[in-house]
């Protein structure tokens, strides 16, 4: 069992996408433990404050650190991470190593950033779920959360769906086809209704690199 919680100021976005598919799967076999940790309630004073503007100057908001030291105290013995687009990408790599912990703490950034000094004090590693900037952190967690539930041996149905998967073998994956075997005119590779298994994987193999070098050559490089 995985304990997963998150620490957000909108535990309602994560609502609907938990309770369905694979994290809803791990949730209700006992995989996975998730839980939410509203930010707003370890705000300062009547208007609940976790937020002020920055030293030096400059637009936005940055999220103060007591809130959050408050607010992860309970989860110190975890492994921290804070979603923000000045971590590391996301990899597929990346969600191989957090299914193993026995508990992790998403930490969802909003506004501008998040005081550095809480960064230094309480993260263990800083995650970017890609090169583009999002309102907040939460969408990322819930990657994360998504991506670290298909992993968890209960929840995977077939554990050789894992194998060929795009990423795990630094390639991009081949075309997929299902019946009919002509849709709109359109047949499927007539290799694939052979029935050669060695001509079969050979073309698939082929595709992935074609895919790769066309789509992503930085996989390749
Ligand atoms: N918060 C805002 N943009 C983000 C990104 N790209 N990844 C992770 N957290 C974010």
């Amino acid at each position: 069992m995985i304990d997963v919680a998150v620490i957000t100021l909108f535990p309602g976005f994560f609502s609907g996408p938990t309770g369905v598919g694979v994290v809803a799967k791990a949730v209700q076999t006992g995989a996975m433990d998730l839980s939410f940790i509203n930010l707003r309630e370890y705000g300062i004073g009547v208007h609940r404050q976790v937020d002020d503007a920055p030293f030096g100057g400059g637009a936005g908001m940055v999220l103060m650190p007591g809130p959050l030291a408050d607010a992860i105290e309970s989860r110190l013995d975890t492994h921290k991470v804070l979603l923000t687009p000045a971590g590391r990408p996301l990899r597929q790599s990346t969600l191989d190593r957090l299914a193993g912990y026995e508990a992790l703490t998403l930490v969802c950034g909003r506004y501008e950033g998040v005081d550095e000094r809480f960064v230094e004090e309480f993260v263990d590693e800083e995650v970017s779920l890609g090169d583009f900037v999002l309102a907040g952190g939460d969408a990322a967690a819930l990657a994360v959360i998504e991506g670290v539930a298909r992993l968890l041996p209960s929840v995977l149905g077939n554990p050789r769906s894992l194998d060929n998967e795009s990423f795990r073998d630094g390639l991009l994956e081949e075309p997929q086809y299902t019946r009919p075997a002509v849709f709109r005119g359109r047949s499927v590779p007539e290799v694939l209704v052979s029935g050669d298994h060695g001509r079969i994987e050979t073309w698939r193999e082929a595709q992935r690199v074609e895919r790769t070098r066309e789509r992503r050559p930085d996989l390749l490089a």
